[in-house]
């Protein structure tokens, strides 16, 4: 495939990058180059010669435009988004300008680039999308396909009216859609910000590690390296106009989870420390809006396309806590660039 990958050089679009070059495609990182994102992601396969870069703004339609033209790519696969929830509570805005004008821009490019024939005869303009639309569930139960919108935080209402956007496009305007909706990620090279990450770092320096409110919100998690190989599947082999639901079948409270990423460390650190990582646990003010629990119903994507999550978080969260203490220079250097989650909410 010739893929043009937005987001190409943060968390999960680096790992889709690595994966698609390793699978023999050609790729296109249309990147922007946030905060968020960090071109050692892509490092190892930044001198390959199916490999090209573009430091580029998806809400600069022309600049989309001439990239589909020049590329030719045969599939677009969107991940570029503004994505921290926080972040998103502190400041609306970019998610507003990113999620919902980029998508709207990229959609337009897409759509001349079919009017004017220049793309293939396949093409397909692949959204990718969160869990987080659906809102929050109670105690039982799993989003489908059909479940309805419900967001509730500023990043996840706009990620829904990006995932319109894609559906209208496709609807009334012919461009060929899927979109997938994905639960939690973690694993390697993700931004010192998100959870795992933030316990793992803090638990190594001996800071507090922020639990909000009572750690009893319950997340579905995902394996990045899974969700990168169902993303490729989806972009060949997804039915246009489909959504496909991608889910880890691995919920845990975030406390559980916290609990199980301090143990890792507990056995994986050889130096002595007064008692175990989980006294380090402060329970800290909510997050406004908090979804108490996400879950994800993957029948779908397993029955029609016959993907399945094959990384036990057991074994996935070990391999992602040796990643981050063997790579001790990829998030120092990001701290050293004033990002410090414990700083930012005041604690030791
Ligand atoms: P990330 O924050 O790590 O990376 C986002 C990337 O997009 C960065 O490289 C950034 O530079 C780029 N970007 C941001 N604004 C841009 C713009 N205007 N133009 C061009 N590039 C821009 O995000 P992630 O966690 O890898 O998420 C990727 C996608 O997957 C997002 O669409 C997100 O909504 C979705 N998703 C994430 C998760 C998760 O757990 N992280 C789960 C489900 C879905
Ligand atoms: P996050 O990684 O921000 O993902 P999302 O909010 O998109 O699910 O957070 C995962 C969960 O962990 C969420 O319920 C909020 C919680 N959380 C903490 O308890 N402490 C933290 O420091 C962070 C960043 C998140």
């Amino acid at each position: 495939m010739r893929l043009m990958v937005t987001g190409g050089a943060g968390f999960i679009g680096s790992a889709v990058v690595r994966q698609a070059i390793a699978d023999g495609h050609h790729v296109l990182n249309v990147d922007k180059l946030t905060y968020a994102a960090n071109p050692e992601n892509v490092a190892s396969v930044a001198g390959h010669e199916r490999y090209r870069f573009a430091q580029n703004d998806i809400c600069d339609q022309p600049a989309m435009a001439a990239l589909l033209d020049a590329f030719r790519p045969d599939t677009v696969m969107h991940l570029a988004a503004e994505t921290h929830v926080d972040r998103s509570i502190d400041g609306p805005r970019a998610f507003i300008d990113t999620n919902i004008i980029g998508t709207y821009c990229l959609l337009e490019a897409a759509r001349g680039y079919i009017e004017d024939s220049a793309a293939p005869v396949g093409f397909r303009f692949h959204h990718i999308s969160t869990d987080e639309v659906y809102g929050s569930l109670g105690p039982t139960g799993a989003f489908t396909e059909t479940s309805p919108y419900h967001p509730n935080s500023p990043y996840s209402a706009a990620k829904a009216s990006s995932d319109m956007l894609a559906r209208a496009w496709a609807e009334t305007f012919g461009v060929p859609v899927v979109i997938t909706n994905c639960s939690n990620n973690y694993g390697s090279h993700q931004f010192p910000e998100k959870l795992i990450p933030v316990v793992i770092i803090n638990a190594l320096e001996g800071k507090d590690i922020p639990v909000y409110g009572k750690g009893d919100n319950v997340r579905d998690w995902l394996h990045v390296s899974d969700h990168a190989d169902a993303l490729l599947l989806v972009a060949q082999q997804g039915a246009h106009g489909e959504t496909y639901n991608i889910g880890g079948r691995a919920e845990r409270t975030n406390l559980e989870l916290v609990k199980m990423v301090c143990a890792i460390l507990d056995e994986e650190l050889t130096e002595a420390r007064a008692g175990p990582h989980e006294t380090l646990i402060k329970y800290v003010e909510d997050r406004p809006g908090h979804d108490h629990r996400y879950a994800i119903n993957c029948d779908k994507i397993e029955r029609d396309l016959g993907w399945a999550p094959s990384i036990t978080i057991e074994d996935g969260m070990r391999q992602t806590v040796r990643w981050y203490l063997d790579n001790k220079d990829w998030w120092t250097k990001i701290r050293a660039r004033g990002f410090d989650v414990t700083a930012r909410q005041g604690l030791k």
